[in-house]
């Protein structure tokens, strides 16, 4: 394997790293509090390129490969994991998707205005009876010859009100089962689609996460991703490149922890020496450099993988399921190095450890992905 990065990766991760602690850093804290979407940084990601990393360039994406993606989402990541999960949906599960497998007239109208800002997507497969069991879609859209009439709820939606587009998944035929699952592009604003409030959280307070509700909405035939009965096998292929930026972010979450625990540990002195002096200071810090590279291959491999036209379901699992279990870890541990300093707001760590936690969560939980990895392990 070999991750040897070129010029323009290097370049790409320079400026995620900038636009990360010039605009995101500022207010951070403030938006974690009052958990206040981040509009305007969101805007100027827009602007930047980082909404639409690898969508095609013909569509105003940036036609870039997915390790450009994955070293933006862990930059980015490193300082406002809030704003990555709004860069991670729309790029891997909103553009991604309509890029791949959408036609040339959904592309031009969605596409190319996702890509750059200038509207947001959402990605809505979940609903309060269908989880991690996302086959057992309630929601339903009846084919009534020129549209489809959409009724059902969906919850936990990330950029559930900041979304202009959405992708929602809904069962057309219930005696097909999954094959009978289609995926539908709705517009904001549409009779009978409303949005419930907004979601309280321990983590990931700047995204806005809402419910959804469909009460007769009308969906034009035009508007289906796919041929028809595509859509489960869309949401999965979908997700198995978005579980990739996921790990990514989970990754950003540890490496910006164990950086702000590595810097506080040389200059924080107890019992007449800098803390990074004791043993137990240093090992912790060995442990968490160690998970953190281990994860950091796991993420590149599984990128390289889709770059590569390989097949990336159990590599992009196993990435998830390491980074995110590594996010958690770590951030758990740099709270630890700065001692009660770490519990309060200012030193930032305890954002991440909250952060952290969503990654083991969304885009299929840490028990999924093992059912993912150890089916493709052992279908043989
Ligand atoms: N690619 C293509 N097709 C796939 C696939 C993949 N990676 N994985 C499954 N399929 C297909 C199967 O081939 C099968 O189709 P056929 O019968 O036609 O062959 C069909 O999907 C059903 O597959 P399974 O029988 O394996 O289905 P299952 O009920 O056992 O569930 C599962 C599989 C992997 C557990 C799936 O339900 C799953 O991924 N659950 C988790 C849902 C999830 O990740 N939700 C995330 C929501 S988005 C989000 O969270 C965004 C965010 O936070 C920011
Ligand atoms: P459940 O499926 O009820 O799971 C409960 C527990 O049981 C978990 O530990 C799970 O791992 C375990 N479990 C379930 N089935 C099995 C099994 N077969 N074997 C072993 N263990 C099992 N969804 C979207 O569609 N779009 C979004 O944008 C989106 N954003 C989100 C943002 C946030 C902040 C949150 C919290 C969620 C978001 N989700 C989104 C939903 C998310 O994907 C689901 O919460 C997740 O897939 C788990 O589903 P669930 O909450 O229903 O848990």
């Amino acid at each position: 394997m070999d991750f040897k990065l070129t010029e323009e990766h290097l370049m790409i991760k320079e400026a995620a790293r900038d636009f990360a602690k010039n605009e995101l850093l500022p207010g951070v804290i403030e938006r974690d509090e009052k958990q206040e979407f981040p509009k305007e940084q969101v805007k100027k990601m827009g602007e930047l390129g980082f909404l639409g990393m690898m969508a095609s360039p013909e569509y105003g994406g940036g036609g870039m490969d997915t390790v450009a993606y994955v070293l933006a989402m862990e930059e980015i990541s490193k300082i406002d994991a809030s704003a990555s999960v709004v860069m991670s949906v729309n790029n891997s599960l909103v553009c991604w998707g309509l890029d791949t497998y959408g036609n040339e007239e959904q592309k031009k109208k969605f596409l190319s205005k996702l890509t750059t800002g200038e509207s947001i997507g959402a990605f809505c497969l979940s609903e309060p009876e269908a989880g991690s069991d996302a086959t057992s879609q309630r929601t339903t859209a009846i084919d009534k010859g020129d549209h489809y009439l959409l009724n059902g709820t969906k919850n936990w939606i990330t950029n559930g009100s900041t979304a202009d587009f959405y992708i929602v998944i809904a069962q057309t035929d219930v005696e097909k089962k999954h094959r009978g699952i289609n995926a539908f592009i709705i517009e904001k604003g549409w009779k009978g689609f409303d949005i419930g409030p907004k979601e309280q959280k321990l983590g990931i307070r700047g995204s806005d996460t809402h419910s959804l509700m469909f009460n007769d909405v009308k969906v034009p035939k035009e508007n289906r991703i796919g041929e028809d009965g595509f859509g489960f096998k869309f949401a999965m292929k979908t997700l198995s490149g978005g579980r990739i930026g996921i790990a990514a972010q989970a990754l950003g979450i540890a490496a910006g922890a164990y950086e702000l625990a590595k810097e506080y540990s040389k200059v924080r002195k107890a019992f007449g020496t800098e803390i990074m002096n004791h043993q137990a200071i240093a090992f912790k810090l060995a442990d968490m450099h160690t998970s953190i590279e281990a994860a950091r291959h796991l993420v590149m491999k599984a990128a390289c993988d889709k770059d590569n036209g390989e097949n990336y379901d159990l590599s992009g699992a196993m990435a998830k399921l390491f980074a995110s279990k590594t996010a958690m870890d770590v951030t758990i541990e740099a709270v630890q190095v700065h001692g009660g300093n770490g519990y309060v707001k200012e030193y930032h760590v305890e954002r991440l450890m909250r952060d952290a936690k969503i990654t083991q969560i969304y885009e299929g939980t840490s028990e999924i992905q093992k059912i993912v990895i150890s089916r493709s392990i052992l279908k043989d």
